[in-house]
């Protein structure tokens, strides 16, 4: 018979006895997963553990504050942010292919998550990488079909040679539901705990077209508006995650005061799912599409129409890209 508090006791012996009097270092992606296991290890070693958060640039509104600010607040973990923004616009300029899209961010992201390792590394002494793994993951990384081959998903591995470290992954044997109620055992905030799951690539695998700081401007301010209304209406929990898609290649006729428009559209893409594997769209509430409408229409210039993606998955993926 477990409790949470006993898997959290268990876990911090077990991260004790691992890393001894060694240091650790974890990279914050921002969820949930990488966020409990850095919470167990700062819990077990303290300052000897370093996070390392990269600000790639492709972010939601308010994210780098909520790792910089709540969780540091709410774990009193080291962190180094590695401010990489300009870096992964010049390495995206010009590009609109998804997968090319995906592959130059995986590739920039392990650079730079690398260089901060090898930083540290020289510094201190690091012989440890956490990693927020669960039970699903192992189990899926043995098998190695599903949707895992439609599209490159990126994640921290393939460190080179003389970057070795021994892994530390606390949550190995923890399914999500788990991972959450150690984590609210942690004194992580909601925000966090329960945040809905965001690809790695971020924003630029939302953007049909090239990676522009002009373009990230304008889906934030759009996904931003999307995520107050379903927050403030409450179906935050019904929801399994809503992309907002921003149609950068795309162009339509709209009209506003006396004047005539040439804006983009967005996608809205609320999604209802189990494990991300198939998914259904969700219904939202009229109401809500007319807030969420409305204000993006008002509130973001370059936006004229608002659109609703009412596809399941399959055939539709859930993200555009
Ligand atoms: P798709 O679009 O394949 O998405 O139906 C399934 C789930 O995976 C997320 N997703 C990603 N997560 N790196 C990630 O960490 C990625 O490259 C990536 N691509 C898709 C997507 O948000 C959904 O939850």
């Amino acid at each position: 018979q477990w409790t949470v508090a006993s898997i959290v006791e268990d876990q911090v012996a077990a991260i004790r006895a691992q890393v001894g009097d060694g240091r650790a270092i974890c990279g914050l992606s921002g969820g949930v997963d990488s966020a409990v296991a850095a919470a167990l290890v700062q819990r077990a070693i303290g300052d000897r553990l370093t996070c390392v958060f990269v600000d790639h640039g492709l972010l939601r509104a308010g994210e780098r504050t909520q790792v910089e600010r709540d969780f540091v607040a709410a774990t009193g973990v080291k962190l180094v942010t590695v401010d990489a923004r300009e870096r992964f616009l010049k390495a995206l300029a010009g590009v609109t292919d998804p997968e090319e899209k995906r592959k130059i961010i995986g590739r920039e992201f392990i650079r730079v998550f690398e260089q901060a390792a090898r930083d540290l590394k020289t510094e201190g002494g690091v012989d440890f990488l956490v990693q927020g793994t669960l039970y699903p993951d192992v189990v899926e990384s043995g098998g190695g079909s599903g949707t895992a081959n439609i599209k490159s998903h990126h994640n921290v591995g393939g460190l080179p040679d003389d970057l070795a470290f021994e892994l530390v992954e606390p949550l190995r044997s923890l399914f999500k539901d788990e991972v959450r109620r150690v984590g609210l055992e942690l004194g992580l905030p909601e925000t966090i705990v329960h945040r809905q799951p965001f690809p790695g690539p971020g924003l630029g695998i939302r953007i049909i077209g090239e990676v522009t700081a002009h373009n990230l401007e304008i889906l934030r301010a759009a996904d931003s508006i999307v995520r107050e209304e379903l927050t403030s209406a409450g179906l935050d929990r019904d929801i399994w995650q809503c992309p907002v898609v921003l149609l950068a290649d795309v162009r339509s006729v709209g009209v506003q005061g006396d004047g005539r428009t040439y804006g983009h559209p967005v996608v809205l893409r609320p999604v209802s799912s189990e494990d991300a594997m198939t998914a259904d769209w969700t219904r939202l509430p009229y109401d809500v599409l007319e807030r969420v409408s409305t204000r993006i229409t008002n509130e973001v210039p370059e936006v004229n129409r608002v659109v609703l993606d009412v596809t399941s998955k399959p055939p539709g993926t859930i993200e555009w890209e």
